[in-house]
């Protein structure tokens, strides 16, 4: 990613990110595996609250049927977000967890390629790449603003660093995002 990387190749990328990490957890156990779906949970949590905050308003206003693209796309990623809620409670080894990260695995997917054929190949056609560029930036420092959480396993001097649930990272990602933005 450089200065010029406009907001559909850096949301690209990121959805090719996503897709690995999905991988890496279904091919990997134990510590490994944990640590493969900590990093998913928190990409995936500031992916989509970036999505969330800057992106699907600016389809909401700017293609054709923004209206009805971005509400469908906002109901997949609530749906994804619940299941991501309840994988992160559970133990990353047990059967139960593999169902549900399996489906999950093809609904986030799913919802990736949604959002590109649907929404951002659009963008091209309704704002000039300097427009994408500067949208870019705007992800980008919403995704910087996203608290961190400590690796499973780390100890006490991180223990005050935005621990627990998913629920609670991407409140905090989209509270610190609009109070930036406003
Ligand atoms: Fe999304
Ligand atoms: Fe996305």
């Amino acid at each position: 990613m450089t200065e010029r990387t406009d907001v559909v190749e850096l949301l690209k990328a990121q959805h090719t990110r996503i897709r690995d990490l999905f991988d890496e957890v279904a091919n990997t156990k134990g510590e490994e595996r944990k640590r493969h779906f900590h990093d998913l949970v928190r990409l995936l949590a500031v992916h989509e609250t970036a999505e969330e905050e800057v992106v699907h308003p600016f389809a909401r206003r700017n293609i054709d049927g923004g209206e009805q693209v971005v509400k469908d796309r906002i109901a997949e990623e609530e749906k994804a977000k619940e299941v991501l809620t309840r994988l992160d409670d559970m133990d990353t080894d047990s059967p139960e967890f593999l169902d549900q990260f399996t489906a999950l695995r093809q609904d986030v997917l799913a919802h990736a390629e949604n959002e590109e054929r649907y929404e951002f190949a659009h963008f091209g056609s309704v704002a000039d790449r300097g427009k994408l560029v500067n949208l870019a930036r705007a992800v980008q420092a919403a995704e910087a603003l996203a608290p961190t959480r400590p690796h499973p396993g780390t100890d006490t001097a991180l223990k005050n660093v935005a621990t627990g649930p998913v629920a609670a990272v991407i409140d905090r990602t989209r509270d610190v995002v609009r109070k930036a933005m406003s």
